[in-house]
């Protein structure tokens, strides 16, 4: 099987930042889990060059265009390898080789008769560098640059972009995962329900010159849209090159809805003027916003993927990216977000399993994996096998449809699953029993087994995570080739490997804590103020919507529920959220485990651990205190209403 995935190719007016980084992880991601299924895969990224926004950042610096592209080029290819992104090329649309092919193609859907010269008059926006339609203004402005466009009248060469449009509606609804998800197929489609415009394909040198010339007329430039799109053919090598032969059939295109009419409409169309099959995919995700509004260097409320990285480490970032964003959906950015998912999900969950399991190992059975004792399974050995069979499974698929974050709770449930079989098997205890040493030998094997599942399965998301993992349990070699085993067969790892404790794999982050806030005062100018007022006793009892967000409100289901015995009001409480955690409430004078069991609370989910009465309390249940209408003292939890998958989070 084969692959190519590509990247939109940036623009280089600006440094870049968090989005871009965000879509190129995606791929890479994607990429990598592709090679884990043992595909042969090509990954494409690059930059845009050309047009009107490029020349005139230049001019602002006082630099001649190609200087100004070299060196920003440069700091988009510098980052990659930052981020743990490997592509297998990196296009630039100054290439020689792109500028032939984009003229090559210009000759031959004009010789075809598909390129006419007109006069255009319409609305301009720089920021798209393209006519925005009427119906695509609100009050008078472009949408996504919040500005008004500039009415141009001019002579211009136009693609003939119409006479696709009944095909290119008949393909999209033939073919239902051209475009996903869904809604953007949806948003294609209504598009193409009014009559499709020609495409103005050019600019007269009068206006810009930095461009590649149309080959047919030298007194125009191609319009930079035109020029951007076929560089997933250049990174090929069309026609003639084997790669073009391989990998055009299986194309599959990663954007950011920004850019959905060019991908979703001008470049089927073009494909099709050229006589080529349609790329297979084009998978459209969301914006990350800041404080409701697109992140972005045209509203200038950019995040620097460089302090990101700095603050917390590249496993972190990547983890982030994924889990964080449904894929397709818009979701917001917050330091405070990051550091949240770097302390439960990476530091907690999964970075205690791995170290305490190591140590166990190290300690009890001299560094060497045990053997496991295979015809004394118990039911939870049995749970953990088919638990792994699951994920892979889960795993698989949903990185398949792009559903990345889907992917990582798949591994998250198995690792809850661990730790909760360290607790339960108490290997401490076993370690105390010389009749017990086989069961001790069991699970500390499935300790280890699990986690070789585990580092596998991250290796395309987190890359230096996995590999720290598989150099500690020994597998390095291994993991380094190995394929994804989509049956998920249990216990391929074979006893006597040495293992060792490792690196810690996620630093923790009270430390970075100061300049995580300073890097926050830079993305949010209003949070400062407000931290400013504070200090200077202007609070006025009322809460910034920045503070209300810190505190973390998420839907708890409670699985189990038990009176703590020294005390008359503690309950310990076993809540999924939707990884399991322990409760302590001060309710038992109201409630008893059993009508608490199966019920969803809502719990704040980001307080400090607390020990009560010898238990450890991961969190606070809402409840309120009151009297009922007999005028009694009451104590009612908070509940959620309807069907909500326990872990969602309340804003
Ligand atoms: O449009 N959230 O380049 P560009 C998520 N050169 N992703 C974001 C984002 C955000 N807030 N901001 C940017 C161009 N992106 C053209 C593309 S392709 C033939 C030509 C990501 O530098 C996202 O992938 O404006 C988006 O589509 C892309 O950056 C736009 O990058
Ligand atoms: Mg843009």
């Amino acid at each position: 099987m084969t692959t190519y995935i590509t990247t939109p190719i940036y623009y280089v007016n600006a440094m870049p930042h968090l989005g871009h980084a965000y879509t190129t992880v995606v791929v890479d991601t994607y990429a990598r889990f592709q090679r884990l299924c043992g595909n042969n895969v090509r990954f494409q990224t690059g930059t845009d060059e050309h047009g009107e926004k490029i020349a005139q950042a230049a001019e602002q610096e006082g630099v001649r265009p190609k200087e100004f592209v070299d060196r920003v080029s440069t700091v988009f290819r510098e980052i990659w390898p930052l981020l743990s992104v490997s592509p297998d090329n990196i296009i630039r649309t100054t290439d020689f080789a792109h500028v032939q092919t984009v003229q090559t193609i210009l000759q031959q859907v004009y010789d075809k008769g598909d390129i006419y010269f007109s006069e255009y008059c319409g609305h301009y926006c720089r920021g798209c560098e393209r006519f925005l339609t009427e119906k695509e203004l609100i009050d008078g402005k472009c949408p996504d640059h919040l500005t008004e466009p500039e009415e141009i009248a001019e002579q211009n060469y136009f693609f003939k972009m119409s006479r696709y449009q009944d095909w290119l509606v008949d393909h999209i609804k033939q073919n239902p995962d051209f475009i996903t998800p869904w809604r953007y197929r949806n948003e294609v489609l209504s598009f193409l329900s009014d009559p499709l415009e020609d495409l103005c394909i050019s600019r007269p040198i009068s206006r810009l010159t930095w461009g590649i010339s149309l080959p047919f007329d030298d007194k125009f430039v191609t319009y930079v849209w035109f020029d951007a799109l076929i560089n997933y053919l250049t990174g090929l090598g069309w026609p003639g090159h084997e790669n073009f032969s391989a990998f055009w059939p299986v194309a599959e295109h990663v954007i950011g809805k920004d850019i959905l009419k060019p991908h979703g409409i001008y470049w089927p169309a073009m494909l099709k003027s050229m006589g080529l099959a349609p790329f297979k995919k084009l998978h459209v995700h969301g914006y990350w916003n800041i404080d409701k509004t697109k992140m972005s260097k045209s509203l200038g409320n950019v995040v620097r993927p460089k302090e990101l990285l700095d603050e917390y480490g590249v496993d972190t970032v990547r983890y982030f990216f994924l889990k964080e964003m449904s894929f397709g959906l818009d979701s917001s950015f917050s330091h405070d977000a990051v550091i949240a998912r770097q302390k439960s999900d990476l530091a907690n969950d999964l970075g205690n399993l791995f170290s305490r399991s190591l140590t166990m190992v190290i300690k009890y059975n001299d560094s060497l994996v045990p053997e496991a004792d295979l015809d004394n399974l118990v039911a939870l050995d049995r749970e953990v096998i088919a638990a792994a069979r699951k994920m892979v499974a889960g795993y698989r698929q949903a990185m398949l449809d792009f559903r990345f974050h889907k992917g990582l709770q798949a591994i998250w449930d198995f690792i809850s699953l661990l730790n909760r079989y360290i607790v339960t098997n108490a290997p401490w205890e076993l370690a105390k029993d010389e009749d017990k040493t086989q069961r001790l030998g069991t699970v500390l094997y499935f300790l280890m087994e699990g986690l070789r599942f585990v580092a596998l399965l991250l290796k395309p998301v987190m890359p230096e995570a996995s590999m720290k993992m598989a150099l500690a349990l020994g597998l390095e070699e291994e993991l380094a080739d190995s394929r994804l085993d989509i049956h998920g067969h249990w216990g391929k790892l074979q006893p006597g490997v040495e293992v060792s404790q490792g690196r810690q794999l996620f630093p923790r982050m009270e430390k970075k804590k100061k300049t995580g806030q300073s890097a926050k005062k830079q993305v949010n100018k209003k949070k400062d103020n407000v931290e400013h007022e504070e200090q200077n006793g202007a609070g006025d009892g009322l809460i910034s919507f920045d503070d209300f967000s810190q505190v973390e409100l998420r839907v708890a289901e409670v699985v189990a529920a038990e009176k703590i015995v020294k005390s008359d009001n503690l309950l310990k409480l076993t809540v999924k959220a939707p990884d399991e955690r322990i409760i302590v409430a001060g309710i038992a004078r109201f409630y008893t485990p059993e009508e608490l069991r199966g019920r969803k609370v809502i719990i704040v989910a980001n307080l400090k651990p607390v020990k009560l009465m010898g238990v450890v309390s991961h969190g606070m249940v809402l409840a309120v205190k009151g009297q009922d209408s007999n005028g009694d003292e009451r104590l009612v939890i908070a509940t959620v209403d309807g069907d909500i998958l326990p872990g969602s989070r309340i804003n």
